[in-house]
């Protein structure tokens, strides 16, 4: 048996850092629903879901079983990015709610147990918040400019952008203004939209805003912040150009840099005035090492893991991943996060019926081109969502995982709402196919997302097979999805060997993964393509599908508790 022991990943060296427990600590076994508001629940039929929707869906929260929420942003904003464009920080966008309404679920949430992630976005605000509609009245070289980044364009009329950076939604990342006397005027910058200007993170204005508003939110009762973009916040101010090849680190002008650490270290400062609060990274950098600072002493708590969620169904790889992870956290004493799909990114049935099952944000459209077999991306999903909630540490469940959704590909392209759809001229197919809204019940669209007689439809067209997926549906079938986590999650909570804690690789055939979790839990999962022998003395606990002779079929997982041998005497 081969123990995965705590390493530092640069030296190898074995390390003694022991994580911390307690109440306080409740994140490092935590399973965390995603909730993507537009799309959960829509309580006044507007066809937008939004935060009363959310008040009346709780019980469904509480009964799925899950510790605590992540909600993407449910800020003021103008929605040129689906929420990722916030125009104020201290308000909930009037679409959703009201303060008051964000206030009522962080209670009611506490009071079925369930704790709050709310989303931050300190990288870029919008267009319309008022320190950029103050930067536009001001001048050039003026404090109020000085909180974003613009410049003077190149060329003998600065009708060229200050540099060549492109945006990662497609385009210049450059926009032009026109000054207040009408004169063309100096760019910003953005690293996302047009309208989504980057803040200068080398202003102390902006340092303090940001630690303010992150006192604003603990006060208010969130349990802890997911923080978006984490690696892009700090630039060089020289903005040289990049070539699409440079890594991230400490040569590249704008992508995780080592002064951005300096912020993180101000935030968990400021999260320790507040016991139990937690920081998680979205950062999407390949280097483990790299990652690994973020969750350095001082600083963030966790990080999401993309490289689980990126990786192919594939036992090689897949065991790869997984023993990177836990040894890119251990020398820390950080837990690993196990995340298998999320907002930004193709739905897992539908990745796992396909011939390539990977994923990157960059090829969308390559993964796009391949059918999709429902059926078995579906097995192979249930499949993965035992593996991903039996591995040590958390585990995030992005809405509509638990009802095997699956990525819906042919919205027509009038109704895409994706910015990244419109900016790269559909050559991206973007992200609108993983937030289409839920089917809660009945056979036609809305499906219980709106209420019974709503004005208005859904924001986004929901597909009438999702008549079998609907909530209402998989609760009647002992074989749905739901019932799968519902079960996998009230045993994942109530069992002391899952969620934190060590586990050991146990020997297994090719392309198979079998691990022991302690006190005789074990995981087995089938990658292979033939069945393979469960191991004896044995009892099994819950498997993803129908177990033939004893034998464990292709693309399906099983937990078990190993039976202690009778003594012979
Ligand atoms: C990362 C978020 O996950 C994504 O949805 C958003 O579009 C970008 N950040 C820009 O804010």
């Amino acid at each position: 048996m081969h123990e995965i022991a705590a390493v530092d990943p640069a030296t190898g060296d074995p390390t003694t850092a022991e994580p911390s427990a307690g109440a306080d600590s409740w994140w490092r076994s935590a399973a965390i629903y995603q909730l993507y508001v537009r799309s959960f629940a829509d309580g006044n039929g507007d066809g937008v879901g939004d935060l009363a929707g959310v008040r009346a869906r709780l019980p469904y929260l509480a009964e799925l079983g899950v510790d605590a929420i992540w909600f993407n942003p449910w800020y003021k904003s103008p929605m040129s990015d689906a929420g990722y464009d916030i125009s104020d920080y201290r308000e909930i966008e009037p679409v959703f709610g009201t303060l008051a309404d964000a206030d009522a679920v962080i209670s009611e949430a506490h009071a079925h147990g369930i704790r709050i992630i709310i989303d931050v976005v300190p990288n870029h605000g919008s267009d319309q918040h008022p320190w950029f509609t103050e930067a536009l009245a001001d001048t050039p070289g003026s404090a109020a400019r000085a909180r974003f980044w613009f410049r003077p364009g190149r060329g003998a009329a600065g009708e060229r952008p200050p540099n060549d950076w492109q945006s990662i939604f497609g385009g210049s990342a450059w926009t032009r203004i026109t000054e207040a006397d009408g004169s063309p005027g100096e760019w910003y910058l953005h690293l996302f939209a047009p309208e989504q200007p980057d803040f200068n993170w080398a202003s102390p204005v902006v340092r303090q805003e940001f630690e303010d508003v992150l006192r604003f939110w603990f006060e208010r009762g969130a349990d802890g912040i997911r923080i978006d973009s984490a690696a892009l916040l700090t630039k060089d101010p020289d903005l040289p150009e990049v070539s699409p090849d440079e890594p991230p680190g400490p040569g590249h002008p704008y992508s995780d840099r080592d002064d951005v650490h300096e912020v993180y270290r101000s935030w968990r400062a400021v999260a320790d005035e507040y016991p139990g609060r937690v920081l998680i990274g979205e950062i999407w950098i390949p280097d483990s090492v790299r990652l690994a600072r973020y969750v350095g002493p001082g600083e963030l708590h966790t990080v999401f893991n993309f490289p689980y969620l990126s990786c192919p169904w594939d036992a090689k790889q897949l065991r790869e991943v997984i023993d990177n992870t836990l040894a890119l956290n251990a020398p820390v004493g950080a837990p690993a996060t196990w995340v298998l799909s999320n907002h930004d990114v193709d739905r897992i049935v539908s990745r796992y019926g396909r011939a390539d099952t990977a994923f990157s944000l960059q090829q969308r459209a390559y993964f796009h081109s391949f059918p999709v077999d429902l059926e078995l991306g579906t097995r192979r999903a249930r499949a993965a969502a035992l593996l991903t909630m039996a591995l040590p540490g958390s585990v995030y469940v992005y809405q509509g995982e638990e009802l095997g959704l699956w990525e819906v590909q042919d919205i027509p392209d009038e109704l895409r709402q994706d910015p990244i759809w419109w900016r790269t001229g559909g050559a991206d197919p973007g992200r609108d196919g993983c937030r289409v809204p839920l089917p809660w019940s009945g056979q036609e669209p809305p499906f219980g997302f709106s209420p019974a007689g709503a004005a208005s439809e859904p924001w986004l067209p929901q597909p009438k097979q999702w008549r079998e997926l609907t909530v209402e549906a998989e609760q009647a079938s002992p074989a749905s999805m739901l019932e799968l986590y519902r079960t996998a999650l009230r045993i994942r909570r109530a069992e002391p060997a899952l969620g934190d804690g060590p586990m050991s690789w146990l020997p297994s055939a090719d392309g198979v993964l079998a691990f022991d979790r302690g006190a005789g839990v074990r995981c087995v999962t089938n990658l292979s393509r033939a069945p393979v022998g469960l191991p004896p003395q044995a009892v099994v606990i819950l498997a993803s599908g129908p177990l033939a002779g004893g034998m464990l079929p292709p693309d399906t997982s099983v937990w078990l508790r190993a039976v202690p041998e009778q003594s012979a005497d």
